[in-house]
């Protein structure tokens, strides 16, 4: 009898194992809209330590950025030391005297979340230790540390399956059971895009990105890209972003040194493309012009709509070209992005201008309906879609609106 209680209850468990749905492989309340924050690597590459994480922190508040939004402060490549005789990895002593778990408390303290980077790899691309064959004691020191988000990098992978690899550590992460952000940076080699929305929360979909608006940097045995480059990578990729999963054409290059005009484009077109909001500059220190970009709380709006619908270009006219993203409420943004090096006249007849988005089935149609016009950049309201649209777009720069359909 005993005997025969105790094969009943293994029976139950198998049973009850195999109708067990396979465990989550990410945390499905995270990200809902496009992470916002800041990463070191932009701007000061293997240079960071503790110090400059706090700094940062304090200024996430002092300037307004993480009212705005602004919420990770992500640590990149390099903060590393060595793993100790049981394979846990721990900071550069130097650079991190007082440890991750001091420092995640800081960052907590300021009401902001503390990121790290690693890599699937045997080293880093900074040739730091990385997380291959220590992936579930990775995720368990991190969730120690308390941090918050993890980027994922893909050095040094040489016969590892991308899927694999990254699903591999999204389960450690939810073994845990802390709400860790999964960020995959594999660069878009694996197609992350088709198989990446289950296990992280975004996804690279290029090479880094480099400090300019129109050019290719080239690295030897690699490429970086400029804003313009990266920004015609998104070609084809917009029905594979929505709220919890994201396409990530990497980190803001606003503030380290582009013209204003570059920096407003490079922004908007990020916000357009419902990207994550990464700054990349030292924003301890930046221009009030670089701030009011990275703050424009009704961009930032448009970027954080809680449709989620990544934007589109609708059309290309030369160096002009429209794009488009569907807002919740009916509303749309529209931005006219001048590429060239010489100001561009637009010119939109609101009387014969109806779209059918076929990703998002919304329509916006200015030939029936009445919408009002909000200038992002200026900041002014722009009357009403009833007479035609008629502006110029300086060189290198856009005009993004928001309209809003009026009630008849
Ligand atoms: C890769 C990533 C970058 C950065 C560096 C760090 O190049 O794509 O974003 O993390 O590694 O070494």
């Amino acid at each position: 009898m005993k005997m025969n209680n105790l094969l009943r209850g293994a029976i139950c468990s198998i049973l009850l194992l195999s109708f067990m749905p396979s465990m989550a492989q990410k945390d499905p309340d995270l990200a809902k809209t496009p992470p916002m924050g800041w990463n070191s690597w932009n701007k000061f590459q293997c240079n960071l330590d503790e110090q400059m994480v706090r700094e940062i922190a304090d200024a996430m508040v002092a300037t307004g950025m993480r009212d705005a939004g602004y919420e990770y402060v992500v640590m990149d490549d390099c903060w590393h030391g060595q793993r100790d005789s049981l394979g846990f990895i721990h900071p550069n002593p130097e650079h991190f005297p007082s440890g991750i778990k001091a420092l995640s408390d800081y960052v907590h303290s300021k009401g902001l979340k503390l990121g790290i980077y690693s890599c699937a790899g045997n080293t880093t691309c900074g040739h730091r230790p990385a997380s291959r064959g220590h992936e579930y004691q990775d995720a368990l020191q991190y969730a120690k540390w308390g941090i918050d988000y993890l980027k994922y990098d893909w050095c040094d992978t040489e016969g590892l399956s991308a899927r694999g690899a990254y699903t591999t550590m999204a389960e450690a992460i939810m073994a845990t059971g802390r709400p860790i952000l999964f960020s995959l940076c594999e660069w878009g080699n694996n197609k992350p895009w088709e198989w990446g929305a289950s296990v992280g929360h975004m996804w690279r979909t290029t090479g880094d990105i480099y400090n300019c608006f129109d050019c290719v940097k080239e690295h030897g045995t690699w490429k970086a890209f400029g804003v313009m480059q990266i920004l015609d990578m998104q070609d084809g990729l917009r029905q594979y972003a929505g709220p919890g999963h994201w396409n990530d054409p990497d980190m803001l290059e606003v503030g380290n040194g582009m013209p204003i005009n570059q920096e407003r484009a490079h922004f908007s077109m990020w916000v357009m493309l419902a990207a994550p909001l990464i700054a990349g500059n030292d924003i301890r220190n930046m221009s009030q012009e670089t701030l009011d970009i990275l703050t424009n709380k009704e961009a930032i709006a448009i970027n954080q709509d809680t449709l989620g619908i990544q934007g589109f270009r609708y059309a290309k006219d030369g160096d002009l070209e429209t794009w488009l993203k569907p807002l919740a409420n009916g509303d749309w943004a529209i931005c006219f992005l001048n590429r060239g090096k010489e100001p561009c006249k637009v010119e939109m007849d609101w009387n014969f201008f109806r779209v059918e988005d076929d990703f998002s089935k919304l329509t916006i149609d200015t030939s029936k309906d009445k919408y009002t016009i909000r200038d992002i950049w200026q900041k002014k309201n722009l009357g009403k879609t009833s007479k035609m649209f008629k502006s110029t777009v300086p060189a290198q720069d856009v005009i993004m609106l928001r309209i809003c359909k009026t009630v008849k």
